[in-house]
């Protein structure tokens, strides 16, 4: 087995689905903190008051009504608001990964947690405080940070007021949030990456139904707008501290095609042209790829781009490539016999695979697919910040937790990237998602579980949030300890 003697194992999670404390210590809202739980078969809402004063819910990827306003409502619960409470448990859960021998450890900052609505001119000292705490007990521990600047969570004011990302006013606001987080945490925290899962604004249209030309419009200047405050980020994070090493971060889907039919052929080039390597052509050359302009022109989209914009897009080409990877996917242009979903994508079923709990396929063989074609297309060192199974656990009686599903999820996974190294690709790190439980993005619950560590808390928000060690914590401290050797 290949691993470098430096490589970074770790785990990784997000501040809205780990740390709770959605309103401690001046903290403002975000978008999950108006977002209700959901299951595998019901969606996650967004709840608000309409222009007349009366509640009301969207789907999670819906828009709320002309004048209505995000709200908190009675008889919702919303899981984010205390999560795992990380927030208050960030010493023990740190402790925890030291024993599994973490390497590095992936979470978010929560852009609200320091400026409250976006707005202020002073970050929140509090904010700024926990985070340095956090950062400082992880290096007490020998635990690098990798630091993901925005995790789907916009100050809802920023939302609110001023439309999110589909406002260029937006690109100012995240500037003077990331300067504050490069230059509080400079000599803490090395690795950043900047905006988690870029290219899920594209994979959400799929989601949407019928999405009209308007919502390409719209999600292509959306996007454009974050590849710019992306640019930019890269450009401040280096002239602050020349030492950092900073990336962007791609949901990574293997996409097949689901015949050899040729048009499902070409059908899958352009799923990859418009999924994935739109956005990593951007942040890693610079520039929009030649098939863009097709893509616009299929939705007549036009965008605001200026020269500048250009510039910046060139001058802040990110140092590494990162991703999550939990799955692939089949295109085709024949009809769809079973539709399959997964994390924020939708496709066809493939008979070779096995589907978890949750309708996700298991495909290890697809990341060593994912990592070689990424590796021959950008050349810069590649990381994978999130791999995973979601799974329901059963504590014993005893208290132990036997999750060898995870294990034999993990284990091929492990392998598929050791192929990969052999095969000449530059990987040099690796963080599991929801090393410890956590919520949910995509449902809300707490037992869709992915950790080696256990939380004791209920999709109603009801446990101890005591933490225990899985079988997996155990077989993920020998692996690490082995460097990727011992998997059995
Ligand atoms: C990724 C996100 O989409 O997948 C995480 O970056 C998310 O935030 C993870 O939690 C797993 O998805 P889910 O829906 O199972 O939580």
């Amino acid at each position: 087995m290949s691993f470098p003697k430096d490589f970074l194992w770790g785990g990784a999670v997000a501040a809205n689905q780990w740390e709770g404390a959605w309103d401690v210590d001046g903290r403002g809202p975000a978008k999950t903190d108006v977002t209700t739980g959901g299951t595998v078969n019901t969606p996650r809402y967004i709840t608000y008051i309409d222009k007349d004063g009366n509640p009301g819910k969207v789907m999670q990827f819906g828009k709320i009504p002309e004048g209505a306003k995000f709200a908190v409502l009675e008889d919702y619960h919303y899981p984010n608001h205390n999560a795992v409470d990380g927030y208050h448990h960030y010493k023990e859960d740190v402790a925890l990964m030291a024993e599994m021998g973490f390497k590095q450890f992936r979470t978010s900052i929560s852009w609200s947690r320091l400026y409250p609505t976006g707005l202020e001119k002073e970050p929140n000292k509090e904010g700024v405080e926990f985070y340095r705490n956090l950062f400082t007990e992880l290096k007490t521990h020998g635990i690098e940070p990798l630091v993901t600047l925005w995790h789907f969570d916009t100050p809802l004011y920023i939302e609110q007021n001023l439309g999110d990302w589909k406002n260029r006013d937006t690109i100012e606001l995240f500037v003077r949030y990331v300067t504050t987080c490069f230059t509080e945490f400079k000599g803490l925290v090395h690795n950043w990456l900047t905006f988690n899962e870029i290219n899920n604004t594209i994979q959400f249209l799929d989601m949407m139904g019928n999405p009209s030309d308007k919502d390409f419009q719209d999600s292509y200047q959306h996007l454009h707008y974050q590849f710019v405050a992306s640019a930019k980020a890269v450009q401040i994070g280096h002239a602050i501290d020349p030492t950092n090493r900073i990336g962007c971060m791609i949901c990574g889907i293997t996409w097949y095609p689901a015949t050899c039919d040729p048009n499902d052929i070409l059908a899958n080039r352009h799923a990859w042209e418009r999924n994935i390597f739109y956005c990593g052509d951007v942040q890693c050359k610079g520039e929009y790829g030649t098939y863009a302009k097709r893509l616009w022109k299929e939705h007549n989209v036009n965008l605001d781009i200026t020269e500048e914009d250009l510039a910046d897009l060139k001058r802040g080409t990110v140092d590494m490539y990162t991703f999550s990877y939990y799955m692939s996917q089949l295109v085709t242009t024949h009809e769809v016999k079973e539709k399959v979903g997964g994390n924020f994508s939708a496709g066809a079923k493939n008979e070779y695979l096995q589907y978890s709990d949750w309708g996700w396929a298991t495909d290890a063989t697809g990341l060593q697919y994912y990592l070689e074609t990424i590796y021959d297309r950008y050349q810069i060192p590649l990381m994978v910040v999130e791999n995973g199974l979601g799974a329901f656990d059963t504590v014993e009686a005893d208290g132990s937790i036997h999750d060898d599903y995870r294990i034999d999820y993990y284990r091929p996974h492990i392998q598929a990237m050791s192929n990969a190294i052999d095969n000449g690709v530059d990987l040099i790190g690796y963080t599991t998602w929801g090393c410890i439980d956590v919520v949910s993005a995509g449902t809300g619950e707490m037992r869709k579980r992915y950790g080696f560590i256990y939380v004791d808390m209920d999709d109603e928000g009801n446990g101890t949030m005591a933490r225990s060690r899985k079988d997996s914590f155990f077989w993920y401290k020998k692996v690490i300890e082995s460097n990727g050797t011992h998997l059995d």
